[in-house]
C-alpha cells in the first residue's frame, strides 16, 4: 500500500471500500504459486489479507509495508509483519520469492525498490507481482488534474503513482539484474463498492493535498461530478475504475 503518503491511511476505510484490492490479487498469487517450505516476502502487504493466504499455502511469509496501522492489522492475523520502507530493504539473500500486488505504483522511485528486492532473493529467486500500467485509472487521473487546473494548479509533479509500460519495467527489471519469465499488460475496469468521492478520499489525498482543508471537500465533489459521465453506470447504479494491471514474474539472474 502507499509508502510516502501512508502516514494516515484509514486501515478501517480500506477494509470496508477497498476489499476488493486483495480480492482482485488472488490472480497473481496463482502466478506465485507459493510452496511449502518456502520463505516469501510480502512487499507492501497491507493489513495481510493476501499474506494470509500465502501462509495458508505452508509458505513462511514475511510482510513489510510503510503503514504502520496496516502493519498493526496484519499482526492483528496472526502474521509477521513488519515497517519498513520498500526503498530500504534490510534483508539479504534469504528470500525464495517476492510477491506484490498493487503496491509497487506507489513507489516512484522505483530503482532502489527493485535493488533492494534483487538483494533480498537468493539466487533464482523469483519476483511475481501486479501493479497499474501504463494508462492506469487515467480518466480518474485526468478529471483530478482538471479540476486542479481549473483552480490555477498543476497537479502532475503530486502525482504519487508510478505505471509503467511494459518496455519500460521490463528494461527497469534487467538494470536490476532479473530476467523477465512472464509479462501481461491488461485493462481491468473493476465495479466499486463505494462511491467515487470515497475511491477519491483514500486513494487520492496527494492531490487534495494541494488545496486549503476547506476546499478538498468541494474538490472530490467537483471531480466526481465531471467523472459521472464516463464512470458511474446508471443502469446498476455503480462506479467503477478503469483500472489497468501490469503482471509479471522476473527471475534474479
Ligand atoms: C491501483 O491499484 O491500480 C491503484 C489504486 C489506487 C490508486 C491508484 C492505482
Amino acid at each position: 500500500m502507499p509508502p510516502d503518503n501512508a502516514k494516515d491511511w484509514n486501515t478501517e476505510r480500506y477494509v470496508r471500500d477497498a476489499g476488493f484490492v486483495p480480492e482482485l490479487g488472488r490472480a497473481v498469487l496463482a502466478w506465485l504459486d507459493p510452496k511449502p517450505g518456502e520463505r516469501i516476502l510480502d512487499l507492501g502487504c497491507g493489513d495481510g489479507a493476501l499474506t494470509r493466504e500465502l501462509v495458508r499455502s505452508g509458505a513462511a511469509v514475511v510482510g513489510i509495508d510503510a503503514s504502520a496501522s496496516q502493519i498493526e492489522a496484519a499482526r492483528a492475523r496472526g502474521l509477521d509483519a513488519r515497517l519498513m520502507d520498500a526503498g530500504a530493504l534490510t534483508f539479504d539473500a534469504e528470500f525464495d520469492a517476492v510477491f506484490s500486488n498493487a503496491a509497487l505504483h506507489w513507489m516512484t522511485d522505483r530503482e532502489p525498490v527493485l535493488a533492494g528486492i534483487a538483494r533480498a532473493l537468493k539466487p533464482g529467486g523469483r519476483l511475481v507481482a501486479e501493479m497499474g500500467g501504463k494508462g492506469n485509472v487515467d480518466r480518474v487521473l485526468q478529471a483530478i488534474l482538471a479540476v486542479l487546473a481549473g483552480r490555477g494548479i498543476d497537479g502532475r509533479p503530486a502525482t504519487p503513482w508510478l505505471f509503467p509500460d511494459p518496455g519500460d519495467q521490463a528494461a527497469a527489471l534487467a538494470r536490476a539484474g532479473f530476467r523477465v519469465a512472464r509479462m501481461e499488460h491488461f485493462e481491468r475496469p473493476t465495479d466499486l463498492d463505494c462511491s467515487m468521492s470515497d475511491w477519491l478520499e483514500i486513494f487520492a489525498p496527494a492531490f487534495a493535498g494541494l488545496l486549503p482543508d476547506g476546499e478538498r471537500q468541494s474538490f472530490f465533489a467537483e471531480v466526481s461530478a465531471r467523472l459521472e459521465r464516463v464512470l458511474f453506470d446508471r443502469g446498476r447504479g455503480v462506479w467503477w475504475v478503469d483500472y489497468v494491471r501490469l503482471r509479471f514474474e522476473a527471475v534474479k539472474s
